[in-house]
């Protein structure tokens, strides 16, 4: 398979399940500890390595830009006080001169749509694709493992897969489970939101993707589906039919951040992995529980 160069992050959805904390913000800016969620998604693609970052937004989402920029004002000020460590860490989070790239979804309609967005600025290659909601807690992260073990594969769809309880299976993309590839499978269906007693199994879609360009073509006139919005999964469907996808039930922990208990839980995962927080947070939480 060609190297997967370009990520795509879709970030333009409201946040409305996040209100009134995203009504002047964009939820993809509340942050985990303390670093924004769209940057844990990006430092994810960077590991795997990404060059290209593609940032599908909309309107009032310029903080994003603004986020993967420098900000002189609070370097100068940092570098009168000495402050080198923050200094560093700034640099450290700062996307290479030319390698971020923004465009608008002029209107919500969908995910499908949104992805479709990015069709000039990825061009005719594959590419990855990382839903901001979804956090993935590994040290090897998740979109690294996929292009792992896609390594070797011709025209390759690759998708991230767990398991969750079947009460739950109808929030998202479910898919059918085929014969065993090295640590995938080849997926056999995928359905977007189903009832309970339509799930093909209890493996969900995670939020991250390895897709081919001919997604683009089918996007271009994939008519609306579940939630009455243009569904990247429909058009997975019709792409199933002639190239391969695979799942892989990747390593690690997965936090959904587009619900309120998901980003609480994040919070206090990767907080309870940092050596200067974890003691006295640790304490703190053992005291609230009494
Ligand atoms: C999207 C996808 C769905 C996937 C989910 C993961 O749904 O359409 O297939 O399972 O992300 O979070 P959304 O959360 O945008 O409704």
């Amino acid at each position: 398979m060609k190297p997967i160069r370009k990520a795509v992050f879709p970030v333009a959805g409201l946040g409305t399940r996040f209100l009134p904390a995203t009504k002047a913000m964009p939820k993809e800016m509340l942050p985990v500890v303390d670093r924004p969620l769209i940057q844990h998604v990006v430092d994810e693609a960077r590991q795997a390595g990404i060059e290209h970052f593609i940032f599908v937004t909309g309107r009032n989402k310029g903080v994003i830009e603004d986020h993967f920029d420098r900000q002189f004002e609070l370097e100068v000020t940092l570098q009168e006080r000495n402050r080198t460590n923050d200094l560093e860490l700034l640099a450290q989070h700062l996307p290479g001169a030319g390698t971020a790239s923004f465009t608008r979804q002029q209107e919500p309609l969908g995910l499908g749509h949104a992805v479709w967005c990015a069709r000039e600025l990825v061009g005719n290659e594959p590419f990855a694709l990382l839903l901001p909601d979804v956090l993935v807690k590994h040290e090897r992260g998740c979109l690294a493992q996929m292009i792992d073990a896609a390594q070797g594969l011709d025209r390759a769809n690759v998708i991230a897969v767990e398991e969750v309880p079947m009460e739950r299976i109808h929030s998202y993309g479910v898919v059918g489970v085929g014969a065993a590839k090295g640590k995938m499978f080849t997926v056999t269906e995928m359905v977007e939101k189903p009832p309970r007693e339509k799930a093909p199994s209890n493996l969900i879609i995670t939020g991250r993707y390895i897709l081919q360009p001919e997604i683009f073509d089918i996007l271009a006139s994939q008519s609306r589906g579940a939630g009455n919005e243009i569904q990247l999964t429909d058009a997975m469907i019709t792409l199933a039919k002639s190239q391969t996808f695979y799942g892989l039930k990747f390593a690690g922990e997965s936090y959904d951040c587009g619900s309120k208990i998901g980003f609480l839980a994040a919070n206090v995962a990767y907080a309870l992995d940092r050596p200067d927080l974890a003691p006295a947070l640790r304490a703190e939480i053992e005291r609230l529980m009494g």
